[in-house]
């Protein structure tokens, strides 16, 4: 295991997607969803740094398994509890890889009319996109690498990592 981001570095990133977004919304409610269970560690983390008054939900989702997964088709395992019509929604995710799985809960999420709806990742994989996903608040790019910590899992474990690194032999994907 190799430490590509270490945990002060993720922290003062923080802070500053915090600051813009709290800074953005200008005092505005917002609604953070996390799509779980990735995203759990740092949607903790930010939204502790945020001003504005927000709420929050979360959504669970399963690829279909790889086939069906590069058709973008995703199964939504946990729906969010309330409406979110009139909102505005920014909806929180571990990492952007392919980008099938943020296409696809932008569109179930923009069908259900929020005030606006704005993407927030913590890791962008950009050269692993087969769909391009228009994300607003990005914490670091990194390169092709299987990542771990930070909520980030390989095989369910190592979520408790409060770095990120890259899992060397295995996790491939
Ligand atoms: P996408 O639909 O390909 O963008 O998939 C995003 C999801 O794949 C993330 O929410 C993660 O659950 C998983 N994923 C992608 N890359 C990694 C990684 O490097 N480590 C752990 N999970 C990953
Ligand atoms: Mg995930």
């Amino acid at each position: 295991m190799r430490t590509l981001i270490e945990e002060g570095r993720i922290k003062e990133r923080i802070k500053q997607l915090a600051a813009q977004i709290s800074s953005d919304f200008d005092g505005h409610e917002v609604l953070l969803v996390g799509v779980l269970k990735g995203a759990v560690v740092f949607m903790a983390d930010l939204v502790r740094e945020l001003k504005c008054p927000c709420t929050i939900d979360f959504m669970a989702v399963s690829s279909y398994g790889m086939s069906t997964h590069s058709s973008g088709v995703v199964r939504i395992i946990k729906d969010l509890d309330h409406s979110i019509e009139g909102k505005h929604v920014i909806l929180v995710e571990d990492i952007v890889d392919t980008g099938l799985t943020l296409d696809y809960l932008c569109g179930v999420l923009r069908s259900r009319k929020p005030a606006t709806l704005k993407v927030c990742v913590l890791l962008d994989k950009p050269s692993r996109r087969k769909i391009p996903v228009k994300v607003d608040y990005t914490g670091f790019q990194i390169p092709d690498e299987f990542v771990i910590g930070y909520g980030l899992d390989y095989q369910e474990l190592y979520r408790q990592l409060p770095y990120v690194a890259v899992l060397e032999n295995g996790g491939s994907h």
